[in-house]
């Protein structure tokens, strides 16, 4: 198993430049299966997820070819609609693909996604939204069958909380079923709003991605066409806190500023100068002192959950308590026990994690948890004094494309064991 030896202490200077964004690249490539049509990808980071959803692709009968960061995927036969257990235990987002092979197929069996590290994450509201299109779903033998065979039918639906993926599965849904579905209580993440211009490149109408009411008119078919994923905002946040951690000057390039504003402002209440030198790029240093800042993860256009674990490892650095509390995932706190073997000093009580600073953090053994606890182990390898050896990376690779690479660039004493 790969792991990363990173030699912490060393400021990072110079451009980074960020990858097209993972959670919007997964439902741009199930949603190629609507159209029979060649569907062309730009900027596809080539990531583990994004493997697997390219192999879910070829299962269910696309040919996918990948050029670079290109991904064609031609879905001119759906034989097989169905998403394997196989697949879908390794990346649970296999769910998106739910919508689109009802929409194309009439069917689709999908293998129910077991527990996992951050929480429950059932999705049911997926399979609520498509009742309410008119597909029978039922669940047997770990899978959910679902079945439209005379197609599904526009509804109002009123999703019960906010779901990012749940959204996206609806809207895929919802571009072919026949007459209006209006989605009440959307999610607003700008995912969402990519997924929205992809479908509507490919013939889709769709009024109000972006909102938390998104309204379809159904169309008979679906064209191919091409896009360009938009930068992600997740890799853009982790990188602005490796400048501001290693206390460094880093340029963060090709990204877009608009989808992380209240991130920014909670870095920026933190003592991090993040400045726009340039339109898609942001600067980040780290003033004379950091402060402490509460911060509670919340939807769309609130603080990101995929980016609390990397803003607590910065907060072990800030002088006072920082308060964290995450609303969204039940367990999303595992990355706390292995920073506190860095020495940070953190309490957790239920959702709320409480952070004293400054603690100085010295190099340790530990273990990768999930995708963004990785990152923040990461993150704090970089402060800390010393040797840091992070187990497990295999969790980062999910999301993050050649992170040691990238911060090898810009001066980081990081490699791959
Ligand atoms: N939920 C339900 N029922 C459902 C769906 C969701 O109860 O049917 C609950 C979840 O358990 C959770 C909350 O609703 O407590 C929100 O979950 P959501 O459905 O929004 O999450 P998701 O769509 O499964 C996406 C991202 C996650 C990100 C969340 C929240 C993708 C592929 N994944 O997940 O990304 O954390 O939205 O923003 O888009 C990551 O990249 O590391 C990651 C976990």
């Amino acid at each position: 198993m790969d792991k990363f030896e990173i030699h912490g202490g060393a400021p990072l200077e110079g451009g980074i430049a960020v990858s097209g964004a993972k959670n919007s690249a997964l439902p741009a490539l199930a949603a190629c299966l609507l159209t029979a049509d060649p569907v062309v990808l730009d900027r596809i980071p080539p990531v583990r997820d994004i493997h697997t959803m390219e192999k879910l692709l070829e299962h269910a009968g696309a040919r996918v070819t990948i050029e670079g960061e290109q991904v064609t995927v031609e879905a001119d036969a759906v034989q097989n609609a169905e998403a394997p257990y196989d697949l879908v235990k390794t990346m649970r987002a296999s769910s998106l693909v739910l919508g689109p092979l009802v929409a194309r197929c009439g069917r689709a069996r999908v293998s129910v996604p077991g527990g996992c590290a951050i929480g429950a994450r059932p999705i049911n509201l997926h399979v609520a939204g498509l009742e309410q299109l008119g597909a029978t779903v039922r669940q047997e033998h770990g899978y959910i069958e679902a079945e439209a065979p005379h197609g599904l039918e526009g509804a109002e639906v009123h999703f019960d909380r906010i779901t990012v993926t749940g959204t996206e599965d609806l809207m895929m849904a919802a571009v072919l079923a026949r007459g209006e579905t209006v989605i009440h209580n959307a999610a607003r993440e700008p995912e969402v709003v990519d997924l929205a211009a992809l479908l509507t490149k490919m013939g889709a109408r769709i009024e109000g991605a972006g909102t938390s009411v998104i309204r379809i008119q159904g169309v008979a078919k679906l064209r191919g066409a091409r896009h360009a994923i938009i930068a992600d905002r997740i890799e853009t946040g982790t990188f602005l806190i490796a400048g501001a951690i290693t206390r460094g000057d880093l340029h963060v390039t090709c990204c877009e500023p608009d989808h992380l504003r209240a991130f920014i402002a909670k870095l920026r209440s933190a003592g991090v100068e993040v400045s726009e030198p340039v339109p898609g790029t942001l600067r980040v240093r780290c003033g004379p002192k950091l402060r402490s800042v509460d911060v509670t993860t919340e939807e769309h256009p609130g603080f990101p959950t995929d980016l609390q674990a990397q803003f607590m490892a910065l907060m072990t650095r800030a002088e006072g308590i920082s308060i964290i509390t995450e609303t969204i995932f039940e367990n999303r706190f595992m990355h706390a026990q292995e920073l506190a073997r860095m020495g940070a000093n953190i309490r957790l009580e239920g959702r709320q994690a409480m952070v004293a600073g400054p603690m100085p953090l010295s190099g340790a053994q530990v273990i990768a948890s999930d995708l963004r606890a990785s990152a923040s182990l990461v993150l704090a390898g970089l402060a800390a004094q010393g040797e840091t050896v992070i187990d497990r990376v295999y969790h980062i690779d999910r999301g993050y494309d050649r992170i040691e690479a990238k911060l090898a660039r810009v001066g980081a004493r990081i490699r791959r064991l």
